[in-house]
């Protein structure tokens, strides 16, 4: 019998480049791209089918005023906020082309409302209000049903922005916060001092939000076991009711920021596993429940409650606690999902104004779902959720067998019957075991670098 491996042997033999399964297909593997009118026909269907269908708008606001270097989000970054005003108009525009073709838009529960980010509160209060008040004023809201949620950078939000985003009913709030440390700070070019995000919080909790996020990265330059513990235990003294602890995502070939560092200066494989396990103790001992790939949520949090009934969703956003079957995206680089079809705008901000001013609907990119991506992403859905999925039978339970081998082998997974279940050791694998229900890159595996490491 093979000698039983450590921890941090299996943590460099399975650190391989895996998605984050925010979608199935990955982006990557998108491939029949739905034309505007297609997209449009899958929205159109969806609410003949059932013109009661939960739906949820996301908007995506880019702007920043700096560049953390670490990010890796869709950002434009600039002091000119004129922006406000002329991205409204394309965003409200867009917004006027959807209700014109899929009317329903109006009448369909309205369940959620995202702002994301870029920094949505780049944009002052009272823009916030001039962005939303048109689209709210026009759809079908249920107060007691409705959630508003939004991304907010510290260190550009003020009691402007929280009391006009209360006025609007937003009740959640997640902040980049990423780590306390000054020195790490430093580096990542983002100084954010403890004053500031405590100032925040506690203004967050007057002004009446239930919930605040913190958005922490484990995996940044100069980061340490100790550093890290620090931030954890300054996280848990102010405690946000949901954490999200990502793993850093190096992608030097896609970010050019991200060249700034070397491989050498991050903390990789068992080393920047440990920086999360440190976290990770020190919120289970707050009183923190630990969620899918990188969350933790207070017991009397919505995004624990939903975990608890097995309703935990994961989206381009990350694990949310709602799921409906349209999420309608506004902005540059928004993506949309319906049952069958995702849907991408144009990245480039000029180009996104240019279509959505022109009265089109500004599709970059998209995919058609066909039946078997329709199943493989509800069991993808299920196991990124909840670490366990029924597979579809004795065949793919043997397929997924042969695929893991290594992984069953090594403890990480069971296979009970047609039950894939991540054990608790296998915790830090969870996208290492999800590509086996991922037939697309196993049909089609990737020969440059596309996704993050997996640690
Ligand atoms: C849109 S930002 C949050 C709002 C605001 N812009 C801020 O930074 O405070 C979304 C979050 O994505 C995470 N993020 C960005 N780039 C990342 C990367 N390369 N790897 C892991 N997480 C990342 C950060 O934790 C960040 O807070
Ligand atoms: S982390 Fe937030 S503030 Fe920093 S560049 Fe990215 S989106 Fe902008």
């Amino acid at each position: 019998m093979l000698k039983e491996q450590t921890r941090t042997q299996l943590l460099a033999k399975y650190d391989v480049p895996a998605p984050r399964y925010t979608s199935y297909p990955t982006v990557p593997y998108w491939s029949e791209n739905p034309t505007s009118e297609q997209w449009i026909a899958a929205l159109q269907k969806t609410f003949a089918d059932n013109p009661q269908t939960a739906w949820s708008l996301y908007i995506h606001i880019p702007f920043c005023e700096s560049l953390c270097t670490f990010c890796g989000c869709n950002t434009f970054i600039t002091q000119n906020h004129d922006n406000e005003r002329t991205y409204t108009k394309a965003i409200h525009q867009e917004w006027g082309s959807y209700v014109a073709q899929v009317p329903q838009l109006k009448t369909a529960p309205i369940r959620q409302i995202h702002l994301g980010g870029g920094t949505p509160t780049f944009f002052s209060g009272k823009s916030l209000k001039r962005l939303l008040e048109p689209i709210m004023a026009m759809v079908n809201i249920d107060p007691a049903k409705f959630e508003g949620s939004i991304e907010v950078g510290p260190r550009v939000t003020d009691r402007d922005h929280l009391e006009a985003l209360r006025e609007l009913g937003f009740q959640r709030i997640s902040m980049g916060v990423q780590d306390f440390n000054p020195e790490v700070q430093h580096l990542i070019n983002r100084i954010q001092p403890y004053k500031m995000t405590r100032d925040l919080t506690l203004l967050a909790r007057e002004v009446g939000f239930e919930s605040v996020n913190y958005d922490l990265i484990y995996g940044l330059p100069a980061q340490t076991l100790e550093s890290f513990r620090e931030t954890a235990v300054t996280t848990t003294s102010l405690r946000p009711d949901r954490i999200a602890l990502y793993s850093f995502a190096f992608v030097p070939w896609i970010k050019k920021a991200h060249r700034l560092f070397t491989e050498d200066d991050l903390p990789k494989g068992a080393d920047k596993r440990a920086l999360y396990e440190i976290a990770r103790e020190l919120f289970l001992e707050a009183g923190y429940m630990e969620l899918g790939l990188d969350h933790f949520a207070l017991p009397d949090d919505n995004l624990y409650q939903a975990y608890e009934q097995g309703e935990l969703h994961r989206n381009f956003m990350g694990y949310t606690d709602m799921r409906t079957d349209i999420l309608l995206g506004l902005g540059v680089s928004a993506i949309s999902e319906a049952p069958t079809c995702f849907h991408q705008n144009e990245k480039l901000i000029s180009t996104y104004k240019k279509r959505a001013l022109a009265g089109e609907i500004p599709t970059l990119r998209g995919h058609l779902l066909d039946e078997e991506d329709q199943r493989q992403r509800e069991q993808i859905l299920q196991f990124m959720t909840q670490q366990h999925v029924a597979l579809a039978g004795p065949a793919q339970a043997e397929d997924v067998r042969d695929y893991l081998a290594e992984l069953l082998h090594d403890g990480l997974v069971t296979i009970d019957g047609t039950e894939l279940a991540m054990t608790e050791r296998g915790r830090p694998f969870l996208r290492n075991a999800a590509m086996a229900l991922d037939l697309r890159l196993r049909r089609n595996k990737p020969d440059t670098r596309v996704f993050s490491q997996s640690v």
